[in-house]
């Protein structure tokens, strides 16, 4: 962390609970997200689950009970171990269990993440974690998609990243944050840059044409158009509400 760093709060403090700490920051240390936890604009914990086992082998897992495949990661141990991620000064915002049975994730989320200053995520593996951990604590369970990744931690990362990227001064410029999908309850349109012609096809001249009122319309109808075929959910909420078109608002 720079000097500069160590004088301020983090505006985000994120915990991750997880068998493989040495997972992280992983690809959250490169790039904007990496040079914003070395400023320390956020601030991300791990925390090793197999550091609250009692036994030699530092398991966390046992065999399900009724029997089948796999094994179910052991609640005394996880009970102990959000103890004491949620006991210490750095844990703020909710506690979350990463789990492809949880509410989808989406942009909303990763803005009330960042509204309540932190999250803490608890990293699920082989078969999942035992139910009376979910039942004891006030746990959201949160899915990246419909698919089964081989642990919490590659959701976790991709999550974070989504949060950590609206920090202020992670991102160069706030403006392009607020034309993104989602934000403006619309796909984006489509970009184009240099060249001018490519393998014969040309940008939209209205783009080259200088005059931002046209560009802003063309922007608009173009997102409005991608959202309308292709995501007919997302489509129907914006109709419902329009204020929203924030791509023409600007
Ligand atoms: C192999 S998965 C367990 C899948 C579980 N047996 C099931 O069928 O729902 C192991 C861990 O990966 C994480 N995981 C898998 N898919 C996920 C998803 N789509 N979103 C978030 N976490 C996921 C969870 O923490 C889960 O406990």
């Amino acid at each position: 962390m720079t000097e500069q760093a160590q004088n301020k709060a983090p505006a985000f403090t994120a915990q991750v609970m997880t068998i493989y700490p040495d997972m992280f920051p992983g690809v959250l240390g490169q790039s904007l997200a990496g040079k914003g936890l070395n400023e320390g604009l956020w601030a991300l914990k791990t925390l090793d689950i197999r550091d609250f086992t009692r036994d030699k082998h530092r398991s966390v897992d046992d065999t399900p009970a009724g029997g089948g495949p796999g094994m179910v990661m052991r609640a005394d141990i996880l009970g102990d171990a959000i103890d004491h991620a949620r006991a210490g000064d750095g844990s703020k915002g909710p506690l979350v269990y990463m789990s492809p049975r949880g509410r989808p994730f989406d942009q909303e989320m990763a803005e009330d993440w960042l509204e309540q200053g932190g999250v803490t995520l608890l990293c699920g593996r082989f078969e999942g974690i035992d139910q009376r951990v979910l039942d004891t604590y006030d746990i959201t369970e949160v899915s990246l998609g419909d698919f089964i990744l081989s642990g919490g931690e590659p959701a976790a990362t991709a999550m974070l990243d989504a949060v950590v990227r609206l920090i202020p001064g992670v991102m160069g410029k706030r403006e392009t944050l607020a034309e993104e999908s989602f934000t403006s309850g619309l796909l984006e349109y489509p970009h184009y840059t240099r060249p001018t012609v490519w393998r014969d096809q040309e940008i939209p001249q209205v783009l080259t044409s200088g005059h931002h009122g046209k560009i802003a319309d063309w922007r608009l109808a173009q997102a409005e158009e991608t959202t309308r075929l292709r995501r007919p959910d997302m489509w129907s909420s914006y109709e419902r509400e329009p204020k929203k078109k924030s791509v023409k608002d600007k």
